[in-house]
Protein backbone atom coordinates (compact mmCIF):
# COMPACT_ATOMS: atom_id res chain seq x y z
CA UNK A 1 0.00 0.00 0.00
CA UNK A 2 1.28 3.58 -0.84
CA UNK A 3 2.85 5.08 2.04
CA UNK A 4 2.19 8.93 1.19
CA UNK A 5 3.24 11.81 3.65
CA UNK A 6 1.41 15.37 3.28
CA UNK A 7 3.70 17.85 3.88
CA UNK A 8 1.12 21.03 2.54
CA UNK A 9 -1.83 21.12 0.67
CA UNK A 10 -0.03 20.83 -2.58
CA UNK A 11 3.30 19.11 -1.13
CA UNK A 12 3.69 15.37 -0.60
CA UNK A 13 6.49 13.13 0.30
CA UNK A 14 6.57 10.56 -1.95
CA UNK A 15 10.10 8.90 -1.08
CA UNK A 16 10.30 5.38 1.14
CA UNK A 17 12.88 3.96 3.50
CA UNK A 18 15.04 0.90 3.20
CA UNK A 19 16.11 -0.92 6.40
CA UNK A 20 17.87 -4.07 4.79
CA UNK A 21 20.96 -2.41 2.93
CA UNK A 22 24.02 -2.84 5.01
CA UNK A 23 26.05 -0.87 3.84
CA UNK A 24 25.34 2.50 1.79
CA UNK A 25 27.40 3.22 -1.26
CA UNK A 26 28.60 -0.33 -0.43
CA UNK A 27 31.34 1.42 1.98
CA UNK A 28 29.34 2.95 4.79
CA UNK A 29 27.09 1.26 7.46
CA UNK A 30 23.72 2.06 8.16
CA UNK A 31 22.41 -0.14 11.04
CA UNK A 32 19.39 2.09 11.46
CA UNK A 33 18.72 2.46 7.39
CA UNK A 34 18.81 4.86 5.11
CA UNK A 35 15.55 6.62 3.53
CA UNK A 36 15.07 8.29 0.13
CA UNK A 37 13.20 11.46 0.22
CA UNK A 38 11.16 12.85 -3.17
CA UNK A 39 8.44 15.38 -3.22
CA UNK A 40 5.36 15.70 -5.33
CA UNK A 41 4.35 19.36 -6.04
CA UNK A 42 0.56 19.44 -7.60
CA UNK A 43 0.72 22.94 -9.14
CA UNK A 44 -0.82 23.89 -12.22
CA UNK A 45 1.83 21.91 -13.34
CA UNK A 46 2.53 18.26 -11.43
CA UNK A 47 6.48 18.21 -10.20
CA UNK A 48 8.84 15.50 -9.10
CA UNK A 49 12.06 16.70 -6.98
CA UNK A 50 14.24 13.63 -7.68
CA UNK A 51 13.48 9.83 -7.46
CA UNK A 52 14.84 7.11 -5.56
CA UNK A 53 17.39 4.24 -5.20
CA UNK A 54 15.98 1.44 -7.19
CA UNK A 55 15.67 -0.54 -3.62
CA UNK A 56 12.63 1.44 -2.62
CA UNK A 57 11.14 1.41 -6.35
CA UNK A 58 7.69 -0.55 -5.68
CA UNK A 59 6.63 1.84 -3.05
CA UNK A 60 7.84 5.00 -4.23
CA UNK A 61 6.02 4.15 -7.54
CA UNK A 62 2.94 3.17 -5.91
CA UNK A 63 3.38 6.58 -3.77
CA UNK A 64 3.41 8.89 -6.40
CA UNK A 65 0.72 7.14 -8.39
CA UNK A 66 -1.60 7.47 -5.06
CA UNK A 67 -0.65 11.31 -4.96
CA UNK A 68 -0.74 12.61 -8.56
CA UNK A 69 -4.74 10.94 -8.58
CA UNK A 70 -4.54 10.64 -12.10
CA UNK A 71 -2.92 13.69 -13.19
CA UNK A 72 0.06 13.85 -15.29
CA UNK A 73 3.52 14.49 -14.22
CA UNK A 74 5.14 17.17 -15.98
CA UNK A 75 8.19 17.98 -14.65
CA UNK A 76 11.22 15.99 -12.53
CA UNK A 77 13.69 18.52 -11.36
CA UNK A 78 16.68 16.39 -10.75
CA UNK A 79 18.66 18.07 -7.97
CA UNK A 80 21.12 15.31 -8.21
CA UNK A 81 22.08 12.76 -10.54
CA UNK A 82 23.52 9.93 -8.27
CA UNK A 83 22.02 6.70 -8.20
CA UNK A 84 20.58 6.51 -4.79
CA UNK A 85 18.33 9.69 -6.27
CA UNK A 86 18.00 8.32 -9.83
CA UNK A 87 18.04 4.62 -10.53
CA UNK A 88 14.16 4.69 -10.91
CA UNK A 89 14.65 7.55 -13.46
CA UNK A 90 14.60 5.57 -16.65
CA UNK A 91 11.45 3.71 -15.31
CA UNK A 92 9.85 7.01 -14.40
CA UNK A 93 9.99 8.30 -17.56
CA UNK A 94 8.83 5.05 -19.33
CA UNK A 95 5.62 5.43 -17.31
CA UNK A 96 5.38 9.55 -17.79
CA UNK A 97 6.37 9.68 -21.45
CA UNK A 98 5.10 13.44 -21.10
CA UNK A 99 7.56 14.48 -18.41
CA UNK A 100 9.93 16.75 -18.71
CA UNK A 101 13.37 16.64 -17.01
CA UNK A 102 14.41 20.01 -14.99
CA UNK A 103 18.20 19.66 -14.88
CA UNK A 104 21.33 22.17 -15.29
CA UNK A 105 23.91 21.02 -18.28
CA UNK A 106 26.12 19.25 -16.09
CA UNK A 107 23.54 16.71 -15.61
CA UNK A 108 23.46 15.98 -19.11
CA UNK A 109 25.94 14.02 -19.92
CA UNK A 110 25.35 11.97 -16.44
CA UNK A 111 21.60 11.09 -17.54
CA UNK A 112 23.03 10.00 -20.95
CA UNK A 113 25.84 7.57 -19.09
CA UNK A 114 22.65 6.11 -17.20
CA UNK A 115 20.18 5.80 -19.32
CA UNK A 116 19.60 5.04 -22.85
CA UNK A 117 16.42 6.91 -23.71
CA UNK A 118 16.35 10.03 -26.00
CA UNK A 119 17.55 12.42 -22.77
CA UNK A 120 17.78 15.63 -25.37
CA UNK A 121 14.10 15.56 -25.92
CA UNK A 122 13.28 16.19 -22.23
CA UNK A 123 15.53 18.16 -21.12
CA UNK A 124 14.65 21.80 -20.06
CA UNK A 125 17.98 22.80 -19.11
CA UNK A 126 18.22 25.83 -16.13
CA UNK A 127 21.20 27.87 -14.90
CA UNK A 128 21.97 29.81 -11.75
CA UNK A 129 19.17 31.76 -10.69
CA UNK A 130 16.90 30.37 -12.96
CA UNK A 131 13.18 30.10 -12.39
CA UNK A 132 10.03 27.70 -13.98
CA UNK A 133 6.86 28.81 -12.80
CA UNK A 134 4.80 25.78 -12.13
CA UNK A 135 1.12 27.58 -11.76
CA UNK A 136 1.15 28.86 -8.11
CA UNK A 137 4.86 28.14 -7.08
CA UNK A 138 7.64 29.61 -8.65
CA UNK A 139 11.26 27.30 -8.44
CA UNK A 140 14.28 29.48 -8.43
CA UNK A 141 17.67 27.09 -9.42
CA UNK A 142 21.04 27.75 -7.57
CA UNK A 143 24.30 25.45 -8.55
CA UNK A 144 26.00 23.61 -5.76
CA UNK A 145 28.69 21.52 -7.63
CA UNK A 146 30.62 19.34 -5.48
CA UNK A 147 27.72 18.67 -3.18
CA UNK A 148 28.58 16.30 -3.29
CA UNK A 149 28.61 15.55 -6.94
CA UNK A 150 29.54 17.85 -9.93
CA UNK A 151 26.13 18.69 -11.08
CA UNK A 152 24.39 19.07 -7.99
CA UNK A 153 21.94 22.43 -7.71
CA UNK A 154 19.15 23.11 -5.12
CA UNK A 155 15.61 24.67 -5.83
CA UNK A 156 14.28 27.18 -4.10
CA UNK A 157 10.17 27.51 -4.12
CA UNK A 158 10.03 31.39 -3.67
CA UNK A 159 6.23 30.61 -2.86
CA UNK A 160 6.15 28.73 0.29
CA UNK A 161 9.97 29.34 1.13
CA UNK A 162 10.81 25.44 0.36
CA UNK A 163 14.77 24.90 -0.60
CA UNK A 164 14.81 21.33 -1.61
CA UNK A 165 18.42 20.82 -0.84
CA UNK A 166 19.63 17.75 -2.48
CA UNK A 167 22.17 15.88 -0.38
CA UNK A 168 22.75 18.67 2.02
CA UNK A 169 20.97 18.04 5.38
CA UNK A 170 21.00 14.38 4.59
CA UNK A 171 21.23 12.11 7.29
CA UNK A 172 21.57 8.13 7.40
CA UNK A 173 19.07 6.65 9.11
CA UNK A 174 15.38 5.06 8.27
CA UNK A 175 12.41 7.25 9.19
CA UNK A 176 10.21 5.88 11.00
CA UNK A 177 7.07 7.02 10.99
CA UNK A 178 7.57 10.92 11.38
CA UNK A 179 8.20 12.76 8.68
CA UNK A 180 9.62 16.12 10.71
CA UNK A 181 13.28 16.53 12.19
CA UNK A 182 11.03 18.36 15.32
CA UNK A 183 9.09 15.26 16.09
CA UNK A 184 11.91 13.03 16.67
CA UNK A 185 14.96 13.39 19.36
CA UNK A 186 17.21 14.64 16.65
CA UNK A 187 19.86 16.09 18.88
CA UNK A 188 20.39 12.46 20.86
CA UNK A 189 19.22 10.09 18.54
CA UNK A 190 19.84 11.71 14.75
CA UNK A 191 22.89 14.23 14.88
CA UNK A 192 25.76 11.65 14.98
CA UNK A 193 24.09 9.79 12.11
CA UNK A 194 23.78 13.09 10.33
CA UNK A 195 27.41 14.14 11.11
CA UNK A 196 28.72 10.42 9.72
CA UNK A 197 26.65 11.10 6.92
CA UNK A 198 27.94 14.43 6.22
CA UNK A 199 31.52 14.22 6.89
CA UNK A 200 31.91 11.07 5.15
CA UNK A 201 29.66 12.18 1.96
CA UNK A 202 30.72 15.63 1.64
CA UNK A 203 33.24 15.83 4.05
CA UNK A 204 35.76 16.68 1.58
CA UNK A 205 34.31 19.18 -0.21
CA UNK A 206 33.90 21.84 2.18
CA UNK A 207 34.59 24.60 0.12
CA UNK A 208 31.65 23.88 -1.89
CA UNK A 209 29.50 23.60 1.12
CA UNK A 210 30.44 27.00 2.56
CA UNK A 211 29.61 28.49 -0.78
CA UNK A 212 26.47 26.67 -1.13
CA UNK A 213 25.71 27.88 2.53
CA UNK A 214 26.64 31.43 1.51
CA UNK A 215 24.37 31.45 -1.73
CA UNK A 216 21.21 30.25 0.45
CA UNK A 217 22.01 32.40 3.09
CA UNK A 218 19.99 35.34 2.15
CA UNK A 219 16.55 33.20 1.49
CA UNK A 220 14.09 32.97 4.18
CA UNK A 221 13.23 29.16 4.63
CA UNK A 222 10.99 27.89 6.39
CA UNK A 223 10.77 24.54 5.37
CA UNK A 224 14.15 22.34 4.15
CA UNK A 225 13.83 19.37 2.21
CA UNK A 226 16.79 16.82 2.19
CA UNK A 227 17.38 13.62 0.11
CA UNK A 228 17.97 12.09 3.10
CA UNK A 229 16.12 11.90 6.49
CA UNK A 230 13.63 13.83 8.29
CA UNK A 231 12.14 17.38 6.95
CA UNK A 232 13.11 20.94 9.17
CA UNK A 233 10.30 23.16 10.00
CA UNK A 234 11.74 24.25 13.37
CA UNK A 235 15.35 25.02 14.17
CA UNK A 236 16.89 24.95 10.78
CA UNK A 237 19.33 27.77 11.81
CA UNK A 238 20.75 24.98 14.53
CA UNK A 239 21.54 22.89 11.95
CA UNK A 240 23.11 25.26 9.70
CA UNK A 241 25.26 25.88 12.11
CA UNK A 242 26.45 22.49 12.20
CA UNK A 243 26.97 22.66 8.79
CA UNK A 244 28.92 25.71 9.19
CA UNK A 245 31.24 24.46 11.32
CA UNK A 246 31.61 21.07 9.95
CA UNK A 247 32.13 22.53 6.22
CA UNK A 248 34.96 25.08 7.83
CA UNK A 249 36.35 22.13 9.66
CA UNK A 250 35.82 23.87 12.85
CA UNK A 251 35.39 21.19 15.72
CA UNK A 252 31.80 21.19 17.18
CA UNK A 253 33.29 22.53 20.70
CA UNK A 254 36.50 21.28 23.15
CA UNK A 255 36.31 17.84 23.38
CA UNK A 256 38.78 14.55 22.47
CA UNK A 257 38.72 11.35 21.14
CA UNK A 258 41.43 8.43 21.67
CA UNK A 259 42.14 6.04 18.94
CA UNK A 260 44.14 3.31 19.14
CA UNK A 261 45.62 0.05 17.17
CA UNK A 262 46.48 -2.11 19.56
CA UNK A 263 47.66 -5.98 18.78
CA UNK A 264 47.78 -7.38 22.23
CA UNK A 265 46.68 -4.90 24.42
CA UNK A 266 49.16 -2.74 25.37
CA UNK A 267 48.44 -0.04 23.15
CA UNK A 268 45.82 -0.11 24.74
CA UNK A 269 46.09 0.19 28.25
CA UNK A 270 48.81 3.33 27.57
CA UNK A 271 45.04 5.01 26.11
CA UNK A 272 43.36 3.64 28.77
CA UNK A 273 45.97 5.07 31.42
CA UNK A 274 45.66 8.68 29.27
CA UNK A 275 42.58 8.74 28.99
CA UNK A 276 42.26 8.03 33.25
CA UNK A 277 44.60 10.59 33.60
CA UNK A 278 42.73 13.28 31.15
CA UNK A 279 39.43 12.39 33.38
CA UNK A 280 41.69 13.24 36.28
CA UNK A 281 42.40 16.21 35.21
CA UNK A 282 39.19 17.47 34.65
CA UNK A 283 38.21 16.23 30.89
CA UNK A 284 34.70 15.06 30.58
CA UNK A 285 33.25 13.10 27.22
CA UNK A 286 36.19 11.31 26.54
CA UNK A 287 35.31 9.00 23.34
CA UNK A 288 38.11 6.20 23.39
CA UNK A 289 38.00 4.03 20.04
CA UNK A 290 39.55 0.91 18.95
CA UNK A 291 40.31 1.53 15.56
CA UNK A 292 40.07 -2.16 14.59
CA UNK A 293 36.75 -2.28 15.62
CA UNK A 294 35.37 0.81 14.52
CA UNK A 295 34.61 1.37 11.26
CA UNK A 296 36.60 4.71 10.28
CA UNK A 297 33.02 6.02 9.22
CA UNK A 298 32.87 6.94 13.24
CA UNK A 299 36.17 7.39 13.34
CA UNK A 300 36.23 10.55 10.32
CA UNK A 301 33.12 11.71 11.86
CA UNK A 302 34.25 12.07 15.49
CA UNK A 303 37.16 13.77 14.12
CA UNK A 304 35.07 15.87 12.54
CA UNK A 305 33.40 16.84 16.09
CA UNK A 306 36.24 16.68 18.44
CA UNK A 307 39.18 19.51 18.82
CA UNK A 308 41.79 16.88 19.81
CA UNK A 309 42.93 13.45 18.61
CA UNK A 310 44.75 10.94 20.68
CA UNK A 311 46.11 8.83 18.09
CA UNK A 312 47.81 5.84 19.38
CA UNK A 313 49.47 3.17 17.40
CA UNK A 314 51.26 -0.18 17.37
CA UNK A 315 54.32 -0.41 14.85
CA UNK A 316 53.52 -3.38 12.42
CA UNK A 317 55.59 -4.98 9.93
CA UNK A 318 58.28 -1.84 10.35
CA UNK A 319 55.29 0.55 9.46
CA UNK A 320 52.73 1.49 10.68
CA UNK A 321 49.53 -0.65 11.83
CA UNK A 322 46.88 -1.10 9.44
CA UNK A 323 43.50 0.17 10.66
CA UNK A 324 45.38 3.30 12.31
CA UNK A 325 46.84 3.67 8.49
CA UNK A 326 44.25 3.68 7.00
CA UNK A 327 42.44 5.87 9.36
CA UNK A 328 45.07 8.34 8.70
CA UNK A 329 44.16 8.49 5.02
CA UNK A 330 40.48 8.88 5.97
CA UNK A 331 40.90 11.66 7.68
CA UNK A 332 43.50 13.45 4.95
CA UNK A 333 41.17 12.56 2.07
CA UNK A 334 38.35 14.26 3.72
CA UNK A 335 40.31 16.78 4.38
CA UNK A 336 40.12 17.32 7.91
CA UNK A 337 42.19 20.13 9.49
CA UNK A 338 42.53 22.48 12.35
CA UNK A 339 43.16 19.88 14.81
CA UNK A 340 45.16 19.19 17.78
CA UNK A 341 46.64 15.80 17.61
CA UNK A 342 48.72 13.75 20.00
CA UNK A 343 50.67 10.45 19.16
CA UNK A 344 51.46 7.89 21.37
CA UNK A 345 53.21 4.80 19.62
CA UNK A 346 54.22 1.14 20.62
CA UNK A 347 56.92 -1.19 19.01
CA UNK A 348 58.38 -4.56 19.87
CA UNK A 349 61.31 -4.60 17.06
CA UNK A 350 61.76 -1.30 16.92
CA UNK A 351 59.43 2.31 17.03
CA UNK A 352 58.36 3.74 13.80
CA UNK A 353 54.33 4.49 14.29
CA UNK A 354 54.83 7.94 15.59
CA UNK A 355 57.27 9.07 12.64
CA UNK A 356 54.80 7.87 10.33
CA UNK A 357 51.76 8.98 11.24
CA UNK A 358 53.31 12.63 11.64
CA UNK A 359 54.41 11.94 7.92
CA UNK A 360 50.55 11.64 6.88
CA UNK A 361 49.69 14.24 9.55
CA UNK A 362 52.16 17.24 8.07
CA UNK A 363 50.69 16.70 4.73
CA UNK A 364 47.09 17.92 5.91
CA UNK A 365 46.13 21.10 6.78
CA UNK A 366 46.82 23.21 10.25
CA UNK A 367 47.22 20.09 12.55
CA UNK A 368 49.40 21.19 15.74
CA UNK A 369 50.81 18.38 17.14
CA UNK A 370 51.55 18.33 20.68
CA UNK A 371 54.88 18.48 22.06
CA UNK A 372 54.72 15.37 24.41
CA UNK A 373 54.77 11.90 22.38
CA UNK A 374 54.83 9.19 24.17
CA UNK A 375 56.90 6.08 23.28
CA UNK A 376 56.53 3.16 24.95
CA UNK A 377 58.78 -0.01 23.81
CA UNK A 378 56.82 -3.53 24.03
CA UNK A 379 54.56 -2.62 27.54
CA UNK A 380 53.72 0.55 30.10
CA UNK A 381 56.56 0.97 32.38
CA UNK A 382 56.25 2.97 35.63
CA UNK A 383 58.58 5.93 33.86
CA UNK A 384 56.74 6.03 30.70
CA UNK A 385 53.64 6.57 33.36
CA UNK A 386 55.05 9.84 34.36
CA UNK A 387 54.96 10.87 30.46
CA UNK A 388 51.46 9.93 30.12
CA UNK A 389 51.00 11.93 32.95
CA UNK A 390 52.09 15.49 31.38
CA UNK A 391 50.81 14.26 28.36
CA UNK A 392 47.11 14.54 29.69
CA UNK A 393 48.44 18.27 31.56
CA UNK A 394 49.30 19.68 28.37
CA UNK A 395 46.12 17.95 26.56
CA UNK A 396 43.84 19.15 29.48
CA UNK A 397 45.40 22.77 29.42
CA UNK A 398 45.02 22.57 25.66
CA UNK A 399 41.17 21.35 25.80
CA UNK A 400 40.46 23.67 28.50
CA UNK A 401 41.92 26.89 26.53
CA UNK A 402 39.42 26.26 23.68
CA UNK A 403 36.39 25.88 26.40
FE1 LIG B 1 22.30 10.79 -1.66
FE2 LIG B 1 25.10 11.97 -3.28
O1 LIG B 1 23.56 10.91 -3.03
Amino acid sequence: MYCVKKIKDDLYWVGGTDRRLALFENAFPIPKGISYNSYLLIDEKTVLFDTVDHSISGQFFENLKHALEGRELNYLVVNHMEPDHCATLGELVKEHPELKIVCNQKTVPLLKQFFEFPVEDKLVLVKEGDSLSTGRHNLTFFMAAMVHWPEVMVTYDTEDKILFSADAFGTFGAMNGNLYADEVNFETEWLSEARRYYTNIVGKFGAQVQSLLKKVSGLEVALLCPLHGPVWRKNIGWFVDKYQKWSSYAPEGPAVMLAYGSIYGHTENMVNVLASCLAEEGIQNIKVYDVSATHSSYLVSEAFRCSHLVLASVTYNGGLFGSMEQLLLELKAHNLQNRTVALMENGSWGLIAAKKMEEILSSMKNITLVDTKVSVKSSLKEAEGQQIRELAQQLAASIKEQG
